[in-house]
């Protein structure tokens, strides 16, 4: 399961070789490639990609072409697929493998009603025969590995993952995520990690472990107390994409440099927003980018001040200029 490379250890997902630091977890538009490319600078060593619909590709493949491009900058990268319907999985994959992905990822564990109502998302953990189905199909059809990633049940009446877990590797899938919450939890309640331990001592597959991973510390405490072959980072990282800098490092070491300085802060928001217009357009870009920036000023001077004006952000220039004012504001 794992290869040293000059001393660092290497986790195997298939033929994937991933450094066993931290990912990037899938997040619906937050974590589009902007996202995921400024995270891969600061060491995310894996990203997924937005969740996209296997129907949906079938339909309209045009809408869906950016959500499944993978560019060399993201690699290693997993294309996340959501559906309740075997047949359009296997009619969207070879459209999806055009695009190289090195994983295919499976969504059992979206919890938004717009998602489980089509039999999708977590919705597939109430019915395991048809996950399986989905499993199989994907696994037949893919000339890549392909992973799954769940709950940890749909409620507290129906926790499943450790069952559901097996099942998906009896299907032949190559790794599982699991975030260590219910359906029914959302994202309140704390992430249980003792369920995720009892997968990983369950399955012999890689156990990616997700939840409420909001620092290196807790970074390393979800590798040891769950013994995971590898972990997942989802909103520790928004307005943060150095965490992932710092987690590597106090692996490695034991310690880890300090947050950015607020300038260097700006400078690295500049580059994570240029990224997004580049890519959508200043237009469309600058409106996606209003949520971004306000994360990005947690715990600086005045900043409720700030991100007022960061809600009303139309041009790169106008982020220009608020950047210049907060600088200002700070010594
Ligand atoms: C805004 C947002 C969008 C998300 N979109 C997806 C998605 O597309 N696919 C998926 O599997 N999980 C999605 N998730 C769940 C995350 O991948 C992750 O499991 C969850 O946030 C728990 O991890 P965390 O505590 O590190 O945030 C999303 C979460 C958030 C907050």
């Amino acid at each position: 399961m794992y290869i040293f490379v000059w001393g660092v250890c290497m986790l195997k997902i298939g033929n994937v070789s991933i450094e066993k630091t931290a990912a990037l977890a899938p997040m619906a538009s937050v974590a589009d490639r902007a996202y995921r490319t400024i995270c891969k600078e600061f060491g995310a060593c894996y990203v997924v990609g937005e969740m996209v619909s296997a129907k949906g590709l079938c339909f309209s493949p045009d809408k869906a072409l950016d959500l499944i491009t993978v560019t060399e900058k993201e690699r290693p990268m997993a294309v996340q697929l959501f559906g309740g319907e075997p047949e359009y999985f296997e009619k969207a994959l070879p459209k999806v493998l055009e695009f190289k992905p090195d994983i295919i990822d499976i969504n059992m564990g979206c919890p938004v009603p717009k998602v489980t109502k089509n039999n999708s998302g977590c919705m597939l953990m109430k019915d395991p025969k048809l996950a399986e189905q989905i499993a199989k199909s994907v696994v037949k059809n893919s000339s890549v590995p392909v992973t799954v990633k769940i709950r940890k049940g749909w409620d507290n009446d129906s926790l499943n993952a450790v069952d559901f877990a097996k099942r998906m590797q009896d299907c032949g899938v190559s790794a599982l995520t699991i975030h260590g919450r219910t359906k029914a939890d959302m994202y309140s309640n704390k992430a249980d990690w003792n369920i995720i331990a009892q997968v990983k001592k369950s399955l012999n597959i890689p156990v990616i472990a997700n939840g409420d991973i909001i620092s290196p510390e807790t970074a390393k405490d979800m590798y040891d107390f769950t013994g995971a072959d590898l972990i997942m980072v989802g909103r520790g990282s928004f307005g943060r994409p150095w965490l992932f800098k710092q987690i590597s490092t106090y692996l490695k070491t034991g310690k880890y440099e300090e947050d950015p300085t607020v300038a260097e802060r700006m400078e690295i928001m500049k580059k994570h927003i240029a990224l997004i217009c580049e890519d959508k357009g200043e237009q469309v870009g600058m409106k996606q980018a209003r949520a971004h920036a306000i994360r990005y000023l947690y715990g600086i001077r005045d900043a409720a001040k700030y991100r007022e004006r960061c809600s009303r952000l139309t041009s790169f220039e106008e982020l220009l200029t608020l950047i210049d004012d907060i600088l200002k504001n700070q010594n």
